[in-house]
């Protein structure tokens, strides 16, 4: 098999080892088509988007050997997986007897890492090869594992966007971190940095009108100090006296409350100023803030979206399963590609799916030709959604989650992996399988 048609799903937490494995890939040719962070999701993601090999962490919660054998002799397809084990850890045995085709030691180190795409390439080949033969007799399975992954997290800014409205950024950004704020208690600051329509405040139940904190006071208190002192440096108290505590340690600072003053020139002209007042603004967020989170508006003209869009270290692209929405995101890739070299810190968030309106995710996948990564899918819910605006509360911060809120918290997960057993406390509204179980046909 070519290199360029293998499709990987990676089920992993360690940040750094997340990175070097995409960038390893990619240089190799091979689609690095999913991300996950527990077990099931790594079954439903391999499945459904058609997969040739998983990367695992045996340490995932939910993974066992057994899920292994099964991907291997799956019904209509062989999917084969490499291990990602701890060093010095006994997985290794008991991983390869049910059918682990080859495994690297985590933390990855150069020689590890060299060593994952032709570990990929020869697992692929392997497992299509056993499947002709037929002889392949994998033991029974064994007892789940379900060891929480303590392996390390990255500390981000990440930028919310789609180049389409409607699709859902806002309500991502406000349960993305809400989920690491509220749930996670990790010191989060969500940004509305959306200069068209700035309305996150309205998801987090947050009366803006006496407000005098946001976006807009923070960059006239920085131009108006700059213009004495001629340097434009964002001071921790600035920053601190422009933001207000939400909820957990969440923090918010809120966007521009009324449209015609995002049409100042602060905003539009004077763009390179501008652009750098922001990076400056997460720059200083970083020293009182693990996580940063942006919601970025459409127009990517506009210097706070595109200065939000640069200094991100996560991009998230919001795609719902419209022709529209997905061509939307086609149409950007080659702009971001030339512009950042990579398309590695851009991944897909697929948003509202449900089978019912005929698009699958490997059909994005395919669409996209693999050439982004999906990070998370969240179910089509229009009741939970539009009830969370109205009642000014993000889904992932119910008391009792909706499947909805679980996804989010899933896709927080990716970003902290803790949440993962976090989520799996709270009460829940309904059991549900895997996220994508709708999309493997049983
Ligand atoms: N998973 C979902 N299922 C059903 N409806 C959803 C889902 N996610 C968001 N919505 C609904 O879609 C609408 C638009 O969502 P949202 O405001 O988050 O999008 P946006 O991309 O930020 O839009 P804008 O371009 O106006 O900023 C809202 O009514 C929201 O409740
Ligand atoms: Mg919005």
């Amino acid at each position: 098999m070519d290199n360029d048609n293998i499709t990987v799903v990676v089920g992993h937490s360690a940040w750094n080892d997340l990175q070097l494995i995409g960038a390893e890939l990619e240089k190799a040719g091979i689609a690095l088509i999913s991300t996950v962070s527990n077990g099931a999701d790594l079954m439903d993601q391999a499945r459904s988007l058609g997969a040739d090999c998983v990367l695992f962490s045996p340490t995932l919660p939910g993974m066992t050997p057994g899920l292994v054998q099964e991907l291997l002799v799956g019904i209509d397809d062989s999917i084969a997986a490499v291990g990602l084990l701890p060093a010095g850890s006994s997985y290794a045995a008991e991983y390869q007897r049910h059918g682990m085709k080859g495994f690297v030691t985590t933390p990855l180190d150069t020689v590890q890492v060299q060593r994952v795409a032709p570990l990929v390439q020869e697992a692929v080949r392997m497992a299509a090869e056993e499947r002709q033969a037929r002889s392949f007799a994998p033991v029974s399975a064994e007892d789940a594992l379900s060891i929480l992954d303590r392996g390390g997290w990255q500390q981000q800014t990440i930028a919310v966007y789609s180049s389409k409205g409607g699709v859902g950024k806002s309500t991502v950004a406000s349960n993305l971190a809400t989920a690491l704020g509220v749930l996670g208690q990790r010191p989060t600051l969500l940004v509305d940095g959306d200069m068209s329509r700035a309305n996150v405040h309205t998801f987090l139940g947050v009366d803006i009108d006496a407000e005098p904190r946001n976006l807009f006071a923070l960059y006239e208190r920085v131009i108006a100090r700059g213009n004495r002192s001629g340097s434009y440096v964002v001071q921790a108290q600035t920053l601190q006296a422009n933001v207000r505590a939400y909820r957990g340690k969440l923090h918010f600072l809120p966007g521009i409350p009324k449209m015609h003053m995002a049409g100042l020139p602060e905003f539009i002209e004077d763009s390179d100023r501008t652009m750098d007042i922001f990076g400056e603004i997460l720059e200083t967020a970083k020293g009182f803030y693990e996580f940063r989170v942006i919601d970025v508006g459409p127009d990517f003209n506009l210097p706070i979206h595109w200065a939000a869009i640069q200094k991100a270290d996560t991009v998230l692209l919001i795609v719902t399963p419209e022709r529209t929405a997905i061509t939307d995101v086609k149409n950007i890739l080659p702009t971001l590609a030339r512009e950042f070299g990579t398309l590695q810190k851009f991944r897909l968030v697929l948003n509202g799916f449900d089978e019912k309106f005929g698009i699958s995710p490997k059909e994005v996948i395919k669409f996209l030709e693999g050439k982004v990564t999906i990070v998370g899918t969240l179910p089509y819910a229009p009741t939970e959604t539009r009830l969370a605006i109205n009642e000014g509360q993000p889904v992932a911060g119910q008391k009792k989650l909706a499947p909805i809120g679980e996804a989010f918290v899933r896709l927080a997960a990716n970003f902290y992996p803790p949440l993962e057993a976090i989520g799996a406390k709270r009460g829940r509204v309904k059991k549900k399988s895997g996220l994508l179980s709708m999309f493997v046909g049983d």
